[in-house]
C-alpha cells in the first residue's frame, strides 16, 4: 500500500514527513496563484498546497500543474508531499490535522470524478439535499463525516458486543433465512420456490422459534446479530429490514436474562464511551408506565407524571367530567410546575395545547392555574373547597404551578397524556440529549385484543411462559421489554417449554388443531424432547444505535436503508421481473388493475 496516512493522522509531530495520502478532493481554493485543495477520507480532512514559488527540488513544478487541473471535487486522487506548519494565523484549530499542511510534491488522479449531484461537506441538515437524493447516491451521502461515524459507531458497538458474548460463553449460531413464517405480528416477505412450484418460504421476522430449537438442542448459550424482515410500513423507527442482537439462553429466570443484558450494556458503555453505567436499570411495570407517562416507552429523562384523579372529582357537577364519567371514562392530569414551565405557558400557549388535545383524539382540556389564594379556574366553582384541597395534595400543588386535565375514555386519555407529556418536554425543554435512561418495563399481559376486530391475540408473542392462569380476566405473561429515552428498544421473555402449556396458550388465541399442526407442529414435536426451561431477548440494533446518536430516524444508522415506502432508491427495487423468470416459478404476475374477472375462473 503506498498510503503511508489517513486524511485524519497529521499532527505537529509529524512536520517534515515525507507523506503518502490518498484520498477524495473535497473542495479547492486559489489564492493568488498557490493552490489549496482539501483532501478527505471517513478519518478526516488534510489540507493539501501547491505553491509554484516553492517546489522541492527534483519534482516538476509544471507537471503537478497539469495533473491538479484534473483535481475535480470528489475525484479519488493520490499525493506525495512533504508535512509542513501552517502558516501563523491560517490554523483550523476545529480540524484535528488543522495545525498542518502537505506540500506537494508529486500528484496523481486514480480515478476522476463526474459532478456530484451534492456537496460533500460537515453540512448541517439545512443545506443538505432531500433524503431522496440522499438515498439515491448512498454511496456519496456515505462520504459524509456524519453519516460513516454512525456505520463506525454502529461497528463499535457491535464489536463491543460480539466481545462480552464470547467472555460470557456465548456462541454465535446463523439460523436460516428461507425458513417458515415467524408469527412477530407483521407480514411476511415470501420467497417462491422453483423446486416446488406453487409453495413458499417466509423471510424470517425474527430467528425466535430457531433459537428455541438451539436450546433444545443444548446451545445453552446463544446470540446473533440477525437479520429480520417485516412488511410493515416503513416509520422513522421501523425498517422492513432491519437487525436484531438476537440471544437466548437455557436454564434461566427472567431476572438472570435482564442481568445479561444490563452486563452487555454497561460492557459496551465502558468501551465506547469509558464510563460506568449505572445498573441495575429501574424496574416499571406495564399497568405504572401505561397510567403514569400514557405509554409503554415512557422517556425519563423528564418528570411530568400523570395523576389519576376520577375518584377526587367524581361528584363535582362540571357537566363535562359528568358525561365522561357516565360512561365508564377517567379523568387524569399534569402539574407542569412553574419551575419548570417558568412564565412559558401564558393564555395562547394554552390555547395552542388545548388545541393540540383536540387533534389527538380527546373533546379538549381543561386548565387551572395555582395562585396564593387557591386553584383560579373558570371552573373551579364546580369543586368544593375539600375536593380542591384533596386535588392540590394529590398532584402536589404549589403557587404559579398550572394544571391540565383530561377527560375521556381511558385508553384515549393515556395516549393523548402521553404526546400531550412529550409535547410539554419539547416545547419546555426538558430533554437533555446526553442523558441516556434505561428502563425495563415489566409484569407485562399475556394477551391483548384489537380494538377493531375484537380478537385477542398475544400481547409480545405465542411463546411467552403464562404467570398466571390463562383464563384469568387479566392474565400475564413472563415478558419485559427494555426501554431508552422513550424508544423500545428490545423484548424478551421467559419461554414455554412444555408442550402443552404452548397448545393451550395457541388454543386460547383461537388457533385450531389443525393449523397448530401446520404452522408450529415442528416446534410442538420439538419440545416434547425435553426442551429446558429457556428465555431470553432480542434488542433493535438499528433502534438502539440511533437512540445513542440522537438521530431523527434509523435510517441515518443503516448503511443502505429502504425509503419510507419501502424501496430502494439505490438499485430500484423492488423492480418487476421478466416473464422467464416468473414462468420458472410456475407464477403469474397481473397487476389487479389489469384483470377481466370475467376471465379467472
Ligand atoms: P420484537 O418483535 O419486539 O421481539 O422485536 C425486538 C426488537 O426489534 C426491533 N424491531 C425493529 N426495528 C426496526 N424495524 C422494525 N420493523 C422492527 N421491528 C422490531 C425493536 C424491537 O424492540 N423474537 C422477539 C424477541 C424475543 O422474544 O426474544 C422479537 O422479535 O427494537
Amino acid at each position: 500500500m503506498r498510503r503511508t496516512h489517513t486524511c485524519g493522522d497529521l499532527r505537529s509531530k509529524d512536520i517534515g514527513k515525507k507523506v503518502c495520502m490518498q484520498g477524495w478532493v473535497r473542495f479547492s481554493r486559489d489564492h493568488g496563484g498557490v493552490e489549496f485543495i482539501d483532501l478527505a477520507d471517513s478519518y478526516g480532512i488534510t489540507q493539501l498546497v501547491f505553491d509554484p514559488e516553492d517546489v522541492p527540488n527534483g519534482s516538476d513544478r509544471n507537471e503537478i500543474s497539469e495533473v491538479l487541473r484534473s483535481f475535480t471535487r470528489e475525484s479519488a486522487v493520490s499525493v506525495d508531499g512533504i508535512v509542513r506548519k501552517r502558516v501563523k494565523g491560517t490554523e483550523d484549530p476545529k480540524n484535528k490535522t488543522g495545525d498542518v499542511e502537505v506540500l506537494i510534491t508529486k500528484a496523481e488522479v486514480l480515478n476522476r470524478s463526474k459532478t456530484p449531484p451534492f456537496e460533500i461537506g460537515d453540512q448541517k441538515e439545512s443545506v443538505l439535499p432531500g433524503e431522496e437524493t440522499r438515498l439515491r447516491y448512498r454511496y456519496l451521502d456515505i462520504r459524509r463525516t456524519e453519516m460513516s461515524e454512525a456505520l463506525r459507531f454502529r461497528h463499535r458497538f457491535l464489536s463491543a458486543a460480539r466481545e462480552y458474548f464470547d467472555k460470557s460463553g456465548f456462541v454465535e449460531v446463523e439460523t436460516p433465512m428461507l425458513t417458515k413464517s415467524t408469527p412477530e405480528g407483521a407480514r411476511d416477505f415470501i420467497v417462491p420456490s422453483r423446486v416446488h412450484p406453487g409453495t413458499f418460504y417466509a423471510l424470517p421476522q425474527s430467528p425466535q422459534l430457531f433459537k428455541q430449537l438451539l436450546m433444545i438442542g443444548s446451545m445453552d448459550r446463544y446470540y446473533q446479530v440477525a437479520r429480520c424482515f417485516r412488511d410493515e410500513d416503513s416509520r422513522s423507527d421501523r425498517q422492513p429490514e432491519f437487525t436484531q442482537l438476537d440471544i437466548e439462553m437455557s436454564f434461566v429466570d427472567m431476572k438472570d436474562i435482564q442481568d445479561t443484558i444490563e452486563g452487555l450494556i454497561a460492557h459496551v458503555w465502558k468501551k465506547i464511551y469509558s464510563k460506568k453505567l449505572k445498573t441495575p436499570f429501574p424496574r416499571i411495570s406495564f399497568g405504572e408506565a401505561m397510567s403514569k407517562y400514557g405509554t409503554d416507552k415512557p422517556d425519563l429523562r423528564y418528570g411530568l407524571p400523570m395523576h389519576h384523579i376520577t375518584e377526587i372529582v367524581k361528584d363535582a357537577p362540571y357537566d363535562i367530567f359528568q358525561k365522561v364519567l357516565s360512561k365508564g371514562g377517567v379523568i387524569a392530569g399534569f402539574n407542569v410546575k412553574s419551575e419548570i414551565a417558568k412564565d412559558r405557558i401564558g393564555r395562547n400557549e394554552i390555547d395552542r395545547l388545548i388545541e393540540f388535545v383536540k387533534k389527538n383524539g380527546l373533546g379538549g382540556m381543561t386548565w387551572m392555574r395555582a395562585t396564593k389564594d387557591g386553584l383560579d379556574s373558570n371552573i373551579v366553582k364546580y369543586f368544593t373547597p375539600d375536593v380542591l384541597s384533596k386535588l392540590r395534595k394529590k398532584m402536589d400543588v404549589k403557587e404559579n404551578d398550572l394544571l391540565f386535565l383530561l377527560a375521556g375514555p381511558e385508553k384515549n386519555v393515556l395516549e393523548t397524556g402521553g404526546t400531550l407529556r412529550r409535547k410539554l418536554a419539547d416545547d419546555l425543554e426538558l430533554i437533555d440529549p446526553d442523558v441516556f435512561k434505561f428502563a425495563w418495563i415489566v409484569d407485562c399481559p399475556m394477551f391483548e385484543t384489537d380494538p377493531a376486530s375484537g380478537k385477542k391475540g398475544a400481547f409480545h408473542h405465542p411463546f411467552v411462559f403464562p404467570t398466571t392462569p390463562l383464563d384469568a380476566e387479566n392474565a400475564g405473561g413472563a415478558s419485559f421489554d427494555l426501554v431508552l429515552n422513550g424508544s423500545e428498544l428490545g423484548s424478551g421473555s421467559q419461554r414455554i417449554h412444555d408442550p402443552e402449556i404452548q397448545k393451550e396458550v395457541f388454543r386460547m388465541l383461537g388457533i385450531s388443531e389443525e393449523k397448530m399442526e401446520s404452522d408450529f407442529g415442528f416446534l410442538l414435536e420439538a419440545l416434547g424432547y425435553g426442551a429446558p426451561p429457556h428465555g431470553g431477548i432480542a434488542l433493535g440494533i438499528d433502534r438502539m444505535i440511533s437512540v445513542l446518536l440522537n438521530k431523527e430516524s434509523i435510517r441515518d444508522v443503516i448503511a443502505f436503508p429502504k425509503n419510507k415506502k419501502g424501496q430502494s432508491l439505490l438499485d430500484g427495487s423492488p423492480q418487476k421481473v421478466d416473464d422467464e423468470k416468473l414462468e420458472e416459478l410456475q407464477i403469474l404476475s397481473i397487476a389487479i388493475d389489469d384483470i377481466n374477472i370475467g376471465d379467472i375462473e
